[in-house]
């Protein structure tokens, strides 16, 4: 593809690998377009965060491509990728507890000078934020460091999120709170979304798009406005 304009936000090839010897992602296709919000859903173990890592960088491949907005990333070391307008929200340890939320806000910023203005953003999304900049993010609620997660890494304006099971241990009206903000992210800025999840409605509700990973595998995939796509997702995730 020679037209960057033209390319999808991000584009997997063809995409293996895993932890040395063993291969957990399996020959993996997929593509977000720009502005579109893709949701991944797949039982635990199935290799859902392992492709993430594979597409930060943080695991190499074995075979395949990664392409973000039409640059080759694969073989980039992680903190070259995290500087090309993606933003990451890991699954593990995603908040450095004994910083205070300030501290891991501006974490998500490569230029300081922008902070105030950045916040002022973020902050309409999540109004407690702006008043807890002092707190240590570990003295967080569970779900207000789901929160400052997002509000972290949308502190950059990424034009691309890859955002791991934030809806894990969550009540519904965070889950519904984070809904509207991804939706309205992608409304407002075109923001695309690649969307690791387990819960189908939450995903159902936002994406364009959702496919199932079994194994390492696409076993399905399909719109995710389609009249049947959670019971077809619903089946795969009670087996
Ligand atoms: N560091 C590692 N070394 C070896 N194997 C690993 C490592 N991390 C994960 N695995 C294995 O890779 C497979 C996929 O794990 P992965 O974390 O990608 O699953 P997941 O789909 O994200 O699951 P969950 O929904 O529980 O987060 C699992 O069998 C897991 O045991
Ligand atoms: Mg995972």
């Amino acid at each position: 593809m020679t037209d960057a304009a033209k390319a999808p936000a991000l584009s997997v090839r063809g995409v293996s690998g895993g932890y040395g010897a063993a291969i957990v992602v399996k020959n993996v296709d997929l593509t977000v377009p720009e502005g579109r919000i893709v949701a991944v859903l797949g039982k635990n173990g199935m290799g859902k965060t392992t492709l993430l890592k594979m597409i930060m960088g943080f695991l190499p491949l074995h075979q395949g491509e990664v392409h973000l907005f039409g640059k080759r990333i694969n073989g980039e070391p992680p903190y070259l990728i995290a500087r090309r307008n993606i933003a990451f929200c890991p699954q593990e340890q995603p908040l450095f507890q004994d910083l205070t939320v300030g501290e891991n806000l501006r974490l998500g910023l490569f230029d300081d000078d922008a902070f105030e203005a950045k916040l002022e953003k973020v902050g309409v999304h999540f109004p407690f934020l702006p008043d807890r900049l002092r707190q240590r993010a570990g003295t967080l609620s569970g779900g207000e460091q789901k929160m400052l997660i997002v509000a972290r890494s949308l502190m950059a304006s990424p034009r691309i999120m890859l955002i791991d099971e934030i809806t894990e241990g969550l009540q519904p009206s965070v889950i519904e709170r984070l809904a509207h903000v991804l939706a309205e992210q992608r409304r407002a800025e075109g923001t695309a979304i690649l969307l690791i999840e387990q819960h189908v409605t939450f995903a159902l509700a936002i994406a364009d798009e959702y496919a199932v990973l079994n194994q390492g595998e696409f076993v399905d995939r399909g719109p995710a406005n389609a009249a049947d796509a959670a019971e077809r997702i619903n089946r795969h995730l009670s087996i």
